[in-house]
């Protein structure tokens, strides 16, 4: 990796080329490289178990897709939503929440985050609600960090409103429920990368069947007609040969970053109560790292740049200030600060390097930097 960097952010951790060679050589064997083949079928039948296995999913159908993006796109085509509606998302978030309701035909519409969670949460959710018309919210695990299902569940019960959670860097960490659709990411940089892809869950057969023909330009059943206009998001046999032996490696890759998690909670408590993590972290592992030093954040990068550590202010700038972005209406129409916990976020949050490849001697560094920036 050629950059100006000692210490690098992200390293994805994927299988090496021998690990994956059988799954190639069966796909040359089956002369089937794309078009739903028999390693995607699989890929998707092991992932149906993972996800039961270590997730509680239960009765859910699972989708790929050639990126969380596309598969999100198709979800909200598929749920036949009408032309132009609001869906709710968060402001501080990866561009692609809201593109993909642009994709679809609809409007997103900025919500304020939460400051602990730093996510979408149901209670503005519902704040939303009382302001205006939704066709569906669009919550997301931010950074990785897996999203309560039961809250949502029980608002979409009592608003009606779908939910289809965008977490896209939760897989393996993030819990099924039966009654909301969820959208995963498989790309390199996500703890669970493959390539590019992505995933859709849900039991909703109809939904999930329609998304898949979708991907394949809309042709349905044997007859081969577009019954509904579609694109080309499918998922080929190469991607699906890393997936197979990445769900086989996922728990020394989950023991990996667990270890690099701890080293990172002793190391950090050097620098106090004055460093803020997301909440609930050490409970699960996160996908990248950002911890929040209000008003600190330009200060930390310019250290940690100093020192050759690449750093990451991940889902910044808000959305709001992305210039193709900038016209999406808000939420919250009647306060003068209508993203405060967004601002106050983007004053601090800044994401550490986090990846299996860390040395105790590169996670002291960056704790001592981290902890001498108060000083
Ligand atoms: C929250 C979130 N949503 C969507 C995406 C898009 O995923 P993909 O690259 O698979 O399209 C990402 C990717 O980083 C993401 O972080």
């Amino acid at each position: 990796m050629s950059t100006p960097y000692r210490i690098h952010c992200l390293v994805p951790d994927l299988p090496t080329p021998e690990a994956v060679l059988p799954f190639l050589e069966e796909m040359h064997e089956n002369r089937w490289y794309s078009n739903f083949g028999p390693l995607v079928k699989r890929f998707e039948a092991e992932l149906t178990a993972f996800l039961g296995r270590e997730n509680g999913a239960e009765g859910c159908h699972v989708a790929t897709f050639s990126s969380a993006t596309t598969a999100m796109e198709l979800a909200l085509k598929a749920m036949k939503l009408p032309a132009g509606a609001n869906v709710l998302v968060p402001a501080v978030t990866f561009p692609a929440t809201a593109l993909v309701a642009m994709n679809a035909g609809l409007t997103p519409v900025l919500a304020d985050v939460d400051l602990e969670s730093w996510e979408l949460t149901p209670d503005i959710a519902r704040a939303a609600l009382a302001q205006g018309e939704y066709a569906a919210v669009i919550p997301v695990a931010a950074f990785g960090r897996p999203v309560d299902p039961a809250p949502w569940v029980a608002f979409q019960k009592e608003t009606g409103v779908p939910v289809i959670l965008d977490v896209a860097a939760a897989l393996g960490q993030q819990d099924i429920h039966k009654d909301l659709t969820y959208c995963f990411s498989l790309h390199a940089t996500k703890p669970f990368g493959v390539g590019e892809g992505g995933l859709l869950v849900s039991s909703d057969e109809a939904m999930i069947t329609l998304s898949r023909s979708l991907s394949n330009f809309g042709f349905q059943g044997p007859a081969g007609v577009v019954l509904e206009a579609g694109t080309n998001a499918k998922f080929p046999e190469y991607f699906a040969s890393v997936g197979l032996v990445q769900i086989a490696r996922w728990y020394e890759v989950s023991e990996r970053r667990q270890a690099v998690l701890d080293k990172y909670l002793t190391g950090l408590k050097k620098a106090g109560n004055s460093i803020v993590l997301q909440q609930g972290t050490g409970d699960f592992i996160p996908a990248v790292f950002p911890i929040y030093m209000p008003g600190k954040a330009e200060k930390l990068v310019a250290r940690m740049d100093a020192a050759g550590i690449q750093t990451r202010r991940w889902y910044l700038p808000p959305l709001y200030d992305h210039p193709a972005l900038g016209h999406l209406p808000y939420a919250d129409k009647t306060s003068d600060m209508p993203f405060a916990g967004c601002e106050k976020l983007r004053t601090g949050l800044v994401g550490l390097p986090f990846h299996a490849f860390l040395s105790d001697e590169d996670i002291k560094e960056i704790c001592d930097i981290v902890a001498g920036v108060y000083v």
